[in-house]
């Protein structure tokens, strides 16, 4: 490649200097003001070791404090793990900051699509999109869920019935289930496209799974080689990865034509009065379609739609990995999910109404578990102007003066796991979310760690912890799909859980964790499956009856 590069380019000299330009261009601006910011004494090969990036900006964290600076040669990025800073950077002053390195990385895989647009782009699209996902949508996707989560359902009972009974059930990689489970999901309720991944491979599953694998690499790779002229063509890996982006859109670019072809005035009408149940695709794309405006192309559909196939599955199948792997630990929380699992299943798959039911899935051990192992465990930021960051829960009062084209990184996982914010922050213990507990120390500065569940919000989010606990983000650039996800995760829940018994193969160190896009098991979810014999549905309520909480639960005083 460099041979290649230096061929392209003429003299040997200049080739070497345009080559360490582009090499040190890499991702991350100059070191642009924060001179106040304590700077982190670290290496950038600390970054590259073995261990997960977001584990060593944690060790920094508790060294050097809630705003501080990795510097390397002329370039540096801040790193954030401080709610106060966090509300400023998504909330208070959210349109001063782009997605910079992040947008720059996924840029040649989602275009103008909403996670890496620039604002212009995305103040349009985000009022398109964001219509689209409404309660009637809902309603005809957890039904969907539920027959999705039926065929993993029966993969796992043929599995099951293959695999060895009297050794109590056969072991099988859940991370790996999942995965495919939320592809399945995410293909068919963004364009009504059944992958099929349960049960099959295709070249199109096969093509989605590289473009992932890419995006991830080039997430955590430090020099951006593949901008290299002529990389795509002699590194064997973005050869396959440029092959496997046409094959995508070649899919998605048909499914948009399609959609526009069979456009019939019935469904448009349906659509418009979100009447649902009369319609034969119920999906995204169709929605778009139907109800988009004149000006958007099929470029900037293709994008939205690549946007969310991405951003929607690997982050579920996440959560549904960590959420069984902490519960299999769990016994005394899986024993309340599986009651409530039992009580309002009452033998059929959760549907619109049952679903919101759930708050044992939905509410605390989702919730839980997205504390623990945060998907992303990173946001990214580029400042577009300057700013004044506060100087938050135990920084300088004074705040940090940065500059235009400041890198930041908001680290989630280092929120989430804050002992100082959370009590036992490494334990899984899904009740903390009815707890009160806030630092005596911040009072005044801020509003609270835990977040109380129920009441009107759907899951604990930021609102209710100020900014502590930001599982799909927030402010305006907070995730359009949270809702989706946290339904389809009940569901898969509910179903699998209710079927079958789950217990981890060998110890939880073994499962490792690795840094990708999402975090990521480092051996697999190995667990040993084996039917369940859920017990006989309980009896209706009688009519007129309040309905019975499964439950009750009080907050429980810190
Ligand atoms: C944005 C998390 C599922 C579509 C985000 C962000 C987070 C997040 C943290 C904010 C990123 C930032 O501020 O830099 C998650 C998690 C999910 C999930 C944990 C699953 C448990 C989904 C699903 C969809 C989706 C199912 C689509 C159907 C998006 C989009 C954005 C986004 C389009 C960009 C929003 C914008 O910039 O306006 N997600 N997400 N996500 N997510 Fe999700």
């Amino acid at each position: 490649l460099v041979y290649a590069y230096f061929r392209g380019k003429g003299n040997l000299t200049d080739g070497l200097s345009r080559l360490l330009t582009e090499i040190s261009q890499g991702y991350f601006q100059p070191d642009v003001g924060g001179k106040n910011i304590p700077v982190a004494q670290g290496e950038l090969s600390d970054l590259a070791g073995d261990q997960p990036l977001f584990k060593a900006l944690y060790q920094w964290f508790i060294e050097s404090g809630g705003v501080y600076k990795l510097v390397f040669g002329p370039k540096a990025f801040i790193v954030v793990s401080d709610p106060v800073v966090v509300r400023h950077l998504l909330k208070d002053n959210a349109f001063n900051y782009d997605k910079g390195v992040l947008a720059e990385i996924l840029e040649p895989i989602m275009g103008r699509g909403l996670i890496p647009a620039d604002l212009d782009t995305w103040r349009v699209r985000r009022r398109a999109v964001v219509p689209a996902f409404h309660r009637q949508y809902y309603d005809a996707m957890v039904t969907m869920f539920g027959r999705c989560a039926d065929r993993s359902s029966d993969k796992l009972q043929a599995l099951v019935e293959k695999g060895q009974v009297g050794l109590g059930g056969r072991v099988v990689d859940m991370e790996s289930e999942f995965l495919s489970l939320g592809l399945d999901i995410i293909g068919l309720g963004v364009f009504n496209y059944d992958f099929g991944s349960i049960t099959s491979e295709s070249p199109v599953i096969k093509a989605v799974y590289g473009v992932l694998k890419e995006a991830e690499h080039r997430s955590t790779f430090y020099l951006p080689y593949w901008n290299l002229p002529l990389a795509d063509v002699l590194v064997p890996r973005q050869a396959k990865f440029r092959r496997d982006l046409r094959v995508i859109n070649d899919c998605l670019d048909d499914l948009i034509r399609k959609a526009q072809e069979t456009r019939v005035e019935e469904d448009a009408e349906a659509l418009q009065n979100r009447d649902y149940s009369k319609l034969r695709d119920p999906s995204l794309l169709r929605f778009l379609v139907d109800m988009r405006g004149e000006d958007v192309t099929n470029k900037q559909l293709r994008d939205d739609l690549m946007t969310m196939l991405i951003a929607g599955h690997e982050t579920t199948a996440a959560v549904l990995t960590w959420a069984l792997y902490c519960l299999m630990q769990s016994p005394a929380a899986l024993e309340r999910v599986l009651r409530e699992v039992d009580g309002v299943e009452r033998g059929g798959n959760p549907q619109g109404e049952t679903v919101a039911d759930l708050e044992a899935c939905k509410g605390d051990p989702l919730g839980e578990s997205l504390r623990m192992y945060p998907q992303p465990p990173i946001l990214i930021r580029r400042a577009l102007g300057e700013d004044v960051l506060p100087g938050g829960l135990r920084g300088d009062p004074a705040g940090y003066p940065i500059g235009t084209g400041a890198d930041l990184f908001i680290s989630v996982w280092n929120l989430h796991r804050s002992p100082y914010l959370w009590k036992d922050p490494d334990t899984f213990r899904p009740d903390r979310f009815f707890e009160s507990y806030s630092n005596p120390d911040f009072e005044g500065k801020w509003a609270g760690a835990y977040a109380v569940s129920g009441g009107a919000a759907l899951y604990p989010n930021e609102v209710g912890s100020d900014f502590a606990f930001i599982p799909f983000g927030g402010g305006a650039r907070k995730c359009v799909g949270d809702q989706f996800a946290m339904f389809e995760a009940t569901v898969a829940l509910a179903v699998l859980l209710r079927r079958f018994s789950f217990a981890l193969e060998g110890p939880p160190e073994k499962v490792g964790m690795a840094t990708g896009a999402t975090i990521h098991t480092a051996n697999g979810l190995m667990v040993r499956v084996s039917r369940r014999t859920p017990p006989p549905p309980p009896p209706a309520p009688a009519a007129g009856s309040p309905r019975e909480e499964q439950l009750p639960r009080q907050p429980v005083a810190a």
